[in-house]
């Protein structure tokens, strides 16, 4: 469903000054996403010159689709999509489309119906556009008026996580009982930090470490936005997913140009740090994809490929016979 923007409520809110580890009174769970997909995805051209890499499909649906799906399936279901110049199509993706509808089901093809019509039930999707971008924290500032002063979720449309693995729900939880920030982090080589922003963190409070099943909690100290090599405090990598309180809009407002002469949102984060917001983390464990790089997009499309019913069978075969130099010549049709 499209919706539109409802108007601005400015109401100052989120956590703020807390004792860092210690749980708050368990905070409303966020039930609004902002999807950020303003970007140029230059890592992925001349693909995506014409077409938004929020919309190259992994199988058989855009990668925004499982993104939206993963949201709603942790009973997210208002999302504002941040998008930009030439990205409409994607919103198209999530509105009726009457004229294919009909036709399908003329044809009796209500297998397909059923999905073309189920990308418009996902969820209540909304838009605003950011006319230049200017960083991930600028994006981010865009949905202010629409979260109205609640917390709320950040999905990168760019990053997979895989749906038997979820994340998302944990993060929602630990964000209620903490009411500061929430991020997700994974491990990575130590020479690629400077591609992420990286994390310093010690243990937290045992009543905080049960709230998870997607990984182990940890407690944030410090967030550093892509680092120089040899100089991250850790090798914690934040993951596309963050929840957030209200009173990051602020802190994004008194944000400095950073990394790359942007508005970083792990800049705005660690301004929250400093004036004593709990920030906490989860180590994911499941499986994460770049699906914003060739490398990543193909690893996520062969492991859903080889995960689905009706394709793995015969997909998982193939793959085996041609790692093995057996396969057959020609392929499916
Ligand atoms: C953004 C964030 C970074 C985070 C990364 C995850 O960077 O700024 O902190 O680690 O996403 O993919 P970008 O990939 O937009 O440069």
């Amino acid at each position: 469903m499209l919706g539109h923007t409802p108007s601005a409520d400015r109401t100052a809110g989120g956590a703020g000054g807390n004792a860092p580890d210690r749980p708050v009174t368990a905070a409303r769970r966020a039930t609004k996403a902002v999807i950020p997909a303003a970007g140029l995805a230059t890592r992925f051209l001349p693909a995506t010159k014409a077409v938004p890499k929020e919309l190259l499909p992994v199988v058989d649906r855009p990668v925004l689709q499982y993104i939206v799906e993963e949201a709603a399936s942790a009973s997210i279901n208002d999302i504002l999509l941040v998008t930009g110049r030439g990205k409409t199509s994607m919103v198209d993706h999530f509105d009726r489309n009457p004229y294919l509808e009909s036709r399908l089901e003329a044809k009796g093809d209500i297998a397909r119906l059923n999905a073309v019509r189920r990308t418009s039930e996902l969820a209540e999707i909304y838009t605003c556009r950011q006319g230049e971008p200017l960083g991930l924290g600028h994006a981010v500032s865009y949905a202010e008026s629409h979260v109205g002063g609640e917390p709320f979720a950040v999905l990168l449309a760019d990053e997979f996580c895989a749906e038997d693995e979820p994340l998302l729900p944990s993060m929602l939880d630990l964000q209620a009982q903490t009411g500061g920030i929430v991020l997700s982090f994974i491990e990575i080589p130590e020479d690629q930090v400077n591609r992420y922003g990286i994390a310093s963190v010690e243990e937290v409070d045992p009543s905080l470490a049960a709230v998870s099943d997607a990984g182990s909690v940890v407690k944030v100290t410090g967030l550093v936005e892509k680092p120089p090599v040899g100089e991250a405090p850790s090798n914690l990598a934040v993951v596309g997913r963050y929840v957030l309180p209200f009173s990051i809009f602020d802190a994004i407002r008194r944000t400095k140009p950073g990394s790359g002469g942007e508005i970083q949102l792990t800049d705005a984060m660690a301004i929250l740090l400093a004036e004593g917001t709990p920030v906490h983390g989860i180590v994911y464990r499941g499986h994460r994809y770049d699906t914003g790089i060739p490398l990543g997009y193909l690893q996520a499309t062969v492991q859903l490929a080889c995960e689905r019913e009706d394709l793995g069978p015969a997909f998982r075969q193939w793959l085996v016979d041609y790692l093995a130099g057996s396969s057959p010549a020609g392929g499916a049709s």
